[in-house]
């Protein structure tokens, strides 16, 4: 396995990944009751932008530091939406300039109360290694070096009842359309709904082969509306594209599709023939032409959808 989250660490992707997380971890923490966080693929938990890595392959400059530079620019609800995000980076960056960037176990660790508690997994040697160093010890973590589909399962349900998994795989193994992680993930998410249907999961994937994210929510969706039973409007996919598919970059864009626990107000809708709807398809309006040709719609889920400049719900 080649693969190094430091080279990736804060870019776009990463960005929205953790705006999501933060705002999940802000909601749990509403109510006083504690939570657990279970991390299946890890990471290091923190990135030194000045170090080899980060230098050599320099994603943040594009994803995290926008965000930094710009903040103050953006439309007062895009800075509510990215306040939790920002506390996490400033905790870490206390002063002007962006050093370090803090990966989903850091983020979720500097947000946890006394009470709450963190699981996390890491397979690869080096990373599972700059992951200890990075969370210290600290009686709420766990850190196991194991594989963390497996490990979810046994996690679950947690003693709390309440809290989120973050779903984060490599994309690594397989071929172009068929990684194995996506598979990896719905045997994982089948097994976790069954043991513990109220949990919020997060699950990150890259948006390179359209048929292939197309299938994946359509798989994660019947596991989670048939299945679990579900109503639609408990799963949100939130997208960003950054480049046209056919830009020839490696990632032209990056989804998160969550099952969030009170995260929506919308009345209940019945779940009948939502997969017969998922087919249909949409042009992009004009502000994204340059950002993707057509995206895939399930009008009866929740789905916001954006460019890097550009955010709007299309539900
Ligand atoms: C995208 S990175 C994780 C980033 C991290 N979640 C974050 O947001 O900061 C994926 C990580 O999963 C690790 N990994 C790959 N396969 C794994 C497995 N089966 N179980 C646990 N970790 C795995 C890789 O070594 C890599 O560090």
């Amino acid at each position: 396995m080649n693969y190094r989250h430091a080279f990736h660490a804060g870019n776009f992707a990463d960005v929205l990944k953790h705006t999501v997380l933060t705002l999940c971890i802000a909601r749990l923490n509403e109510k006083p009751a504690p939570w657990r966080y279970v991390d299946t693929h890890a990471g290091a938990g923190r990135y030194d932008l000045t170090g080899d890595e980060a230098l050599r392959s320099p994603e943040w400059r594009a994803g995290v530091q926008r965000v930094w530079d710009q903040l103050s620019k953006a439309p007062g609800e895009v800075q509510a939406a990215l306040q939790p995000f920002i506390s996490s980076l400033r905790l870490e960056n206390p002063g002007e300039t962006l050093t370090s960037y803090p990966g989903s176990p850091v983020i979720v660790a500097g947000m946890a109360r006394t009470s709450d508690a963190l699981r996390l997994c890491e397979l690869h040697d080096e990373s599972a290694a700059r992951l200890g160093q990075s969370m210290g010890r600290d009686p709420r973590i766990k850190i196991e070096q194991r594989d963390g589909y497996e490990a979810l399962v046994a996690y679950l349900p947690p003693p709390e009842r309440r809290g989120l998994v973050l779903i984060d795989p490599p994309y690594e193994v397989g071929t172009a359309t068929a990684k194995s992680d996506y598979a990896w993930t719905l045997r994982a998410l089948r097994k976790s709904l069954k043991r513990w249907p109220e949990g919020t999961y997060a699950i990150w994937r890259p948006i390179k082969d359209l048929e292939a994210v197309e299938t994946f929510d359509s798989d994660v969706a019947t596991l989670a509306i048939e299945q679990a039973g579900l109503p639609p409007e408990k799963l949100l996919v939130a997208d960003l594209w950054t480049r046209a598919l056919d830009s020839g970059s490696p990632a032209p864009g990056c989804s998160s599709s969550i099952r969030p626990t009170d995260f929506t107000r919308s009345s209940p809708r019945s779940s009948h023939g939502w997969r017969k709807r998922w087919i249909s398809r949409r042009r992009v309006p004009a502000r994204a032409a340059g950002a993707c040709r057509a995206q895939p719609r399930r009008p009866s889920l929740v789905r916001l959808t954006g460019t890097a400049s550009t955010a709007r719900s299309t539900r």
